[in-house]
């Protein structure tokens, strides 16, 4: 099936649907996604959204911690439009009718999540994802000028240099779709790793539709470790929100003492990359489990406020409220994507990204909680903006640009999914060294080079995205000689300013 739209949006998360939105107003919009419209990382987000709409709070105190979680890495213009826009725009959700929690009076409830100084987190229970997603779905839906198309894109058209639209396969076949002007809004990468909070949508295909495109990616290294999500053997991975510790949960280690307020000072409520490592320290130390202890604080209360994560804890043999419940960090979040100016122009004429695929530079080198979803939605809203207008050239932030030649064709076994996974887990997880990462990158070399063999045909193995996503985050890993934020290197264990303070952007070399 081929069709032709003004706008093409790539993906049905919160940046897409935002995007589409505003975009149905000029023009005709193709939604292109790869499932059912709700199966995306907005679907599950469960702690909320950050906005400075609380009394006493400002955008100014926002960008004051979003900066500080940085960690030196944040582009504090584009985290001012973030905070600044992000006010105006969830006001708008508000008034469009989403429900978030309000008190016996009628009052916002704001909640409190690590690395925010005060309490400035809406949410819908510990579904805010869901109900955000069914208030921008509905709009959507009420559009006649949005049509969607249940595919998945596989590859960027691009003509002249110019991104004209994608390719895409679905149940009816292979088709393409040529738009004015594309958005990729496709989400992160978390499925790349064995241990995950994320869905299974979430493999990081636009990183690796917008790299063979020829576009800027940044900051791959800096992949964000949720630290508390639950560790049942034979269980899913199911994240157990930070808005726990914000509601005051603790973690406690074998012997159930509380430990944080040994590894910072903010304890529980520390930055997330700060709280990871220091679970992982703690289980090394004690030779134990690490678990979330609810047990002090009101049950009806607990149950009432997080009852999706009751029913996950009790389908796991646990009760939320009054058992220890065991946690370990998995992959969450990237903070790297395709790198954008403030208005998602990415660096290829005709393409723009929003949301978890871009790289705005707003989260630097950790991200803060509930930061995720503002995010998509400020981003989604500004690309649609700029996207009824002619291209200009798009103001990327300094960066070193690291040219990589595509892989030489070579005959060898092309892996599954699952052996890349492991593959991450293990050599490009939480904890990083020279010697797993370099050993990763040469596997992962042979990897793509057995699917360059497969020529045409190789963007639709199944392992594709997973390989090229795991190299470009392997290599930055490798590359990056210091810890920082989610960055954790064994063998450099400092944050090093002299030398890495500054974003190193990668781009495959399309021509000789
Ligand atoms: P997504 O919502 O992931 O949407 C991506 C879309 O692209 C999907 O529709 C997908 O099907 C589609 N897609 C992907 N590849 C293709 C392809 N090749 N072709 C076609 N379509 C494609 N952040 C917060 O701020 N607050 C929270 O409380 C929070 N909780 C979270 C809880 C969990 C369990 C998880 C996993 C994440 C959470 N996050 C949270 C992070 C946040 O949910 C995401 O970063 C954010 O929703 C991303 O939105 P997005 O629109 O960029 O992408
Ligand atoms: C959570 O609820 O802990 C996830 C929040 C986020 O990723 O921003």
């Amino acid at each position: 099936m081929d069709a032709r739209g003004d706008f093409l949006v790539i993906g049905s998360g919160i940046a897409g649907l935002r995007a589409a939105v505003m975009l149905a107003r000029t023009g005709d919009v193709i939604i292109l996604t790869k499932t059912e419209h709700q199966e995306s990382n907005t679907g599950y987000a469960q702690g909320g959204i950050a906005a400075a709409l609380a009394p006493g709070d400002s955008p100014e105190q926002h960008a004051r911690d979003t900066v500080a979680a940085g960690d030196g890495l944040c582009d504090e213009a584009a985290v001012d439009v973030l905070v600044g826009d992000g006010r105006q725009y969830v006001q708008e959700l508000i008034e469009w009718g989403v429900r978030f929690d309000r008190d016996e009076r009628g009052e916002l409830v704001f909640g409190l999540e690590g690395a925010h100084s005060t309490r400035r987190v809406l949410h819908a229970r510990d579904t805010t994802g869901r109900e955000i997603g069914r208030l921008l779905w509905s709009h959507v839906q009420r559009e006649p000028r949005v049509r969607v198309v249940t595919g998945e894109a596989t590859v960027l058209v691009v003509h002249d240099g110019v991104c004209i639209g994608a390719g895409f396969v679905s149940a009816g076949g292979l088709g393409t779709i040529t738009a004015e002007a594309t958005l990729l809004a496709t989400g992160g990468a978390g499925y790349v790793y064995r241990e995950t909070t994320n869905p299974s949508i979430a493999t990081g295909d636009g990183l690796a539709l917008a790299w063979a495109a020829g576009a800027r990616l940044s900051g791959l290294e800096f992949v964000q470790f949720h630290p508390t999500v639950l560790a049942v053997e034979g269980r899913p991975r199911f994240l157990l929100s930070e808005a726990l510790r914000g509601e005051g949960a603790r973690l406690v280690n074998v012997a159930g003492e509380a430990f944080m307020a040994r590894y910072n000072p903010k304890a529980e409520l520390a930055p997330r990359d700060v709280v990871s490592r220091a679970l992982v320290a703690e289980a090394a130390r004690t030779l134990g489990p690490v678990s979330l202890s609810l047990r002090h604080l009101d049950a009806d209360f607990v149950r009432s406020r997080f009852p999706t994560i009751t029913a996950a804890c009790a389908d796991a043999g646990l009760d939320l409220a009054t058992d220890y419940v065991p946690v370990s960090p998995a992959a969450h979040y990237i903070m790297g994507g395709v790198e954008t100016d403030i208005d998602a122009r990415t660096s290829v004429p005709g393409l723009y990204a929003a949301g978890e695929v871009a790289c705005t530079r707003v989260h630097g080198a950790n991200r803060v909680a509930s930061n995720s979803l503002l995010e998509g939605l400020v981003f989604g809203a500004r690309a649609a903006r700029v996207m009824s207008t002619p291209w200009t050239e798009p103001h990327l932030g300094e960066a070193e640009v690291v040219a990589w030649v595509p892989p030489q064709a070579a005959a060898g076994d092309v892996p599954a999914p699952d052996a890349v996974r492991d593959l991450l887990w293990h050599q490009a997880g939480l904890r990083r060294d020279h010697e797993g990462l370099a050993a990763a990158v040469e596997q992962l070399e042979r990897w793509a080079g057995a699917l360059a063999a497969l020529g045409p045909d190789a963007g639709r193995a199944p392992a594709a995205s997973f390989v090229t996503v795991g190299l470009l985050i392997a290599r930055a890993a490798l590359r990056r000689q210091e810890s920082r934020g989610a960055h954790v290197r064994t063998d450099f264990l400092e944050r090093d300013d002299l030398h890495w303070r500054r974003h190193v952007a990668d781009i495959l070399r399309l021509s000789a």
